[in-house]
């Protein structure tokens, strides 16, 4: 027996108000989409745009309803069947937008290229240092930005060259790698350049805002985090590497606290607790803690001190005696210090520099902007010796933190 009419025009109203709520649903779990809301306010348009896919069926359907029941009202069938049909379209327009997200930014053409990749779960073995020399030496840069024109190519391929050459045990890119995770050209460009300059030193990709965009967080993994490596805490966006006393927790920090869930926070407190305190202890992240910066021209959000993860975050780091955080997201050199943690924003791989602060973090020690370059942090026994430095390796800035 064929459905009633009434039921069709219910049943196409309820599809079409699922899909579009699947499809939001999709969109907000992907990586990086609350913060982009909450820092774009100009992409809001596009969720409210979903919304109306969902909203519009479902108050036709209830408007063909009451006219049904309008004795008077002879057009019941018109306005059953443009229910449906606006049903319909608005369905099939979430359910073509559900796919294309879902494959589009996840299809990567094999072969790929192929950078010397640390492992997160094998950690990085220390040196059997004499005294007076460092048992662990790294390296960290932030935000190359492949795939934008205006990011400085030059710089990008100096700082690689300059970290390749300087014996590091490993190499930390904190994430922006990318322009765009979608579309791909970024990530191949980052890969393969990866690959050609860095031959000598492990490299630890992370990701930044810039590469979750839109839904890439799947094609990020499948450059730089290769199935057969694994992570302490099962995820490829935060985990612990060790190396002898010291302990380096990555956190998947992108615009700020938006991505610091229940799950990572258990995580990140019980690294904490069970680290001995007399080891040094240097916490990862894309976005930045304390930082100085700009309101933004556009959208006038503040880019600077960012007050989510000094909220969510901060307060954990300076509990548990954490030694230094390492940023980028701000396209500057900084170092600051606050409540006994040291931080360093090293946003300088080539990414266009952001505009001439306005604001000065009161936690703001040291700050140069528009040079490019890289942190370097030497381990020992009572201290990590930091240095700032230019693309080419000439030192910028030094400074000691206390590792006890
Ligand atoms: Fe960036």
């Amino acid at each position: 027996m064929k459905p009633s009419k009434p039921f069709r025009v219910r049943f196409l109203a309820f599809a079409a108000a699922a899909l579009a709520a699947f499809l939001l649903f999709r969109l907000m779990r992907a990586p990086g989409t609350l913060g982009l809301l909450n820092w774009n306010p100009g992409y809001r348009p596009i969720v409210y745009a979903i919304l109306a896919l969902g909203a519009v069926p479902f108050l036709l359907a209830i408007l063909y309803e009451i006219l049904r029941g309008i004795p008077s009202f002879r057009r019941h069938r018109a306005a059953g069947l443009a229910s449906m049909a606006v049903s319909a379209v608005c369905g099939a327009a979430s359910l073509a937008a559900v796919l294309f997200l879902s494959l589009a930014p996840n299809r990567v053409p094999e072969p790929l290229p192929r950078p010397g990749i640390l492992d997160p779960s094998k950690g990085i073995p220390v040196r059997s240092a004499p005294e007076g020399e460092p048992y662990l030496r790294l390296a960290f840069s932030s935000d190359p930005h492949w795939g934008r024109a205006e990011s400085d190519a030059e710089a990008r391929a100096s700082i690689l060259r300059t970290v390749d050459a300087g014996d590091y045990d490993a190499f930390f890119l904190l994430g922006d790698i990318s322009e765009m995770g979608f579309p791909e050209e970024g990530f191949r460009e980052a890969a393969t350049d990866l690959e050609r300059l860095l031959t000598r030193v492990p490299l630890r990709p992370m990701m930044g805002n810039h590469d979750a965009l839109v839904n890439a967080s799947g094609r990020w993994r499948k450059y730089f985090f290769p199935a057969d490596h694994s992570s302490d805490s099962g995820s490829p966006f935060y985990y612990r590497i060790d190396a002898g006393r010291a302990h380096v927790l990555v956190l998947n920090l992108l615009w700020g606290e938006e991505d610091f869930d229940h799950d990572q926070r258990a995580w990140l407190t019980r690294q904490l607790e069970t680290i001995p305190r007399e080891d040094a202890v240097v916490v990862l992240s894309h976005c930045y803690f304390y930082a100085s910066g700009y309101d933004d021209p556009e959208t006038g959000s503040p880019w600077y001190d960012h007050p989510g993860t000094i909220r969510e975050v901060v307060p954990l780091l300076e509990a548990h005696g954490v030694d230094l955080a390492v940023s980028g997201h701000n396209h500057y050199q900084e170092l600051l210090e606050r409540n006994g943690v040291s931080y360093a924003v090293i946003g300088a791989m080539g990414g266009v520099p952001d505009p001439a602060p306005t604001y000065r973090s009161p936690a703001s020690k040291w700050i140069r902007t528009s040079t490019f370059g890289f942190l370097e942090a030497a381990f020992f026994r009572d201290r990590i010796e930091l240095v700032f430095r230019d693309s080419r390796g000439a030192e910028l800035h030094r400074a000691v933190v206390s590792a006890e």
